[in-house]
């Protein structure tokens, strides 16, 4: 038992990274399959709608699907009961079908539900055919350590996903309403995301930090709700006293965000608070200058500048591209990091191809 544990132990360890569930499902199955020393195992999913379990990992790699009213699988899942079945064919539960369909001989089989943590059955882990013997008692704990492992990180994978997908909209949506004062489009602030992202690849950042930047660059500007409608909405140029205020959005977008200890939402709070300061020193709130300026920043800051400048604003009109590309280029070293900004150049044809996809 004790060397069968530290077996689990050491390749469970290897898949506990592994969130994507078409990649995890399988790595499990296997890995029951070698521990068990079985020759076939299955994971059934049970689909509320259609009220049937399949196959996601399928012995022999065909796709099955069982009703949960028939067969040990069945039994398994309706009575939320593991079940340990010694002689297949003299089980009166035994459903010889899929056999007929596969053409296997199915001798024993250990069938465990699959439950999560709302204590709601969601499937059958399903191990086939003990090499050169019967399956014990044995079998069945370390499958069910297996299946509690299974359970959770499907439903932790499935929770993640949507947790994520609800997070970007909802991040996406507030940086909007924080922005739709001046008019600026959601459409702007999606863009600025995958500018950033794209950016952030180009530089060769792993997937994390392009995932995190294209999320927290649109919450630059968030500190913009604070300043008053009549200086955000001015059509004209703003007089000192004006400016002044205005400049103060990037101090109060990091005091929304800064004390989260969420990474992504550090990251926007290093974004709002410098996306205005220059590589040469001369810009805002605090006059920073190349490195000392978050490299996250400085990303945000050359897309927030290229699709401002391309935009219509209350007080402008848009640039055309060629104009906007080239008054950025006599700005490398001196508003822009000078690396950065060859890279988004040297990859314009995706830049606008964001910016064609995503126009106003
Ligand atoms: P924004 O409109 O989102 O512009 C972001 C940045 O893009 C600006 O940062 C600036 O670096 C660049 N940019 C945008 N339009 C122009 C332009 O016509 N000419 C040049 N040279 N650069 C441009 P900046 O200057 O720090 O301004 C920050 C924010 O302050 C702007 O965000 C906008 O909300 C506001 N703002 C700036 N200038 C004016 C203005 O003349 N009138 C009004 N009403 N608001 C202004
Ligand atoms: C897993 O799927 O095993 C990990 C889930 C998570 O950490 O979000
Ligand atoms: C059963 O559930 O009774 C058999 C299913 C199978 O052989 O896969
Ligand atoms: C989260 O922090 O919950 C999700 C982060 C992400 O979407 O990258
Ligand atoms: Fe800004």
């Amino acid at each position: 038992m004790f060397d069968r544990l530290k077996l689990l132990l050491e390749k469970a360890g290897n898949i506990a990274g592994e969130k994507d569930p078409d990649k995890l499902i399988p790595m499990l199955a296997d890995l029951a399959k070698s521990i068990l020393e079985a020759d076939r195992c299955s994971l059934f999913l049970f689909d509320q709608d259609r009220n049937v379990l399949y196959t996601l990992v399928a012995h022999g790699g065909v796709r099955i699907e069982v009703s949960p009213d028939k067969g040990i699988v069945g039994a398994a899942f309706r009575n939320k009961e593991p079940l340990l079945i010694p002689d297949a064919y003299s089980d009166p539960r035994f459903n010889p079908e899929v056999d007929k369909q596969t053409g296997y001989k199915t001798r024993n089989i250990i069938a465990l539900p699959l439950i999560d943590s709302r204590e709601n059955v969601i499937g059958v882990f399903q191990v086939i055919n003990k090499h050169g013997g019967d399956f014990t008692d044995e079998d069945m704990q370390i499958l069910q350590l297996i299946s509690v492992y299974a359970s959770n990180s499907l439903e932790s994978s499935r929770l993640y996903a949507k947790l994520k997908s609800a997070y970007r909209e909802t991040v996406l949506r507030l940086s909007h309403a924080s922005e739709y004062k001046d008019q600026d489009t959601y459409n702007h602030i999606v863009r600025i995301g995958l500018m950033a992202n794209l950016i952030a690849r180009k530089l060769g950042f792993d997937q994390e930090f392009c995932e995190n930047i294209q999320l927290a660059a649109p919450m630059h500007d968030i500190g913009k709700i604070g300043i008053p409608d009549a200086i955000l909405l001015k059509k004209g140029k703003l007089d000192p006293e004006e400016w002044e205020v205005m400049k103060t959005h990037t101090i109060l977008g990091y005091d929304i965000l800064k004390d989260s200890e969420n990474e992504l939402l550090q990251m926007a709070a290093r974004i709002a608070l410098e996306h205005h300061e220059r590589w040469d020193g001369t810009g805002y709130p605090y006059g920073k200058s190349g490195e000392d300026i978050s490299v996250e920043a400085r990303i945000t800051t050359i897309s927030d500048v290229f699709d401002a400048l391309t935009s219509k604003r209350p007080y402008k009109d848009p640039w055309p591209v060629s104009e906007a590309v080239k008054y950025m280029k006599d700005l490398s070293g001196k508003q822009f990091d000078p690396n950065i900004i060859e890279t988004f150049f040297q990859n314009l044809d995706e830049i606008l191809k964001i910016k064609e996809e995503y126009k106003d």
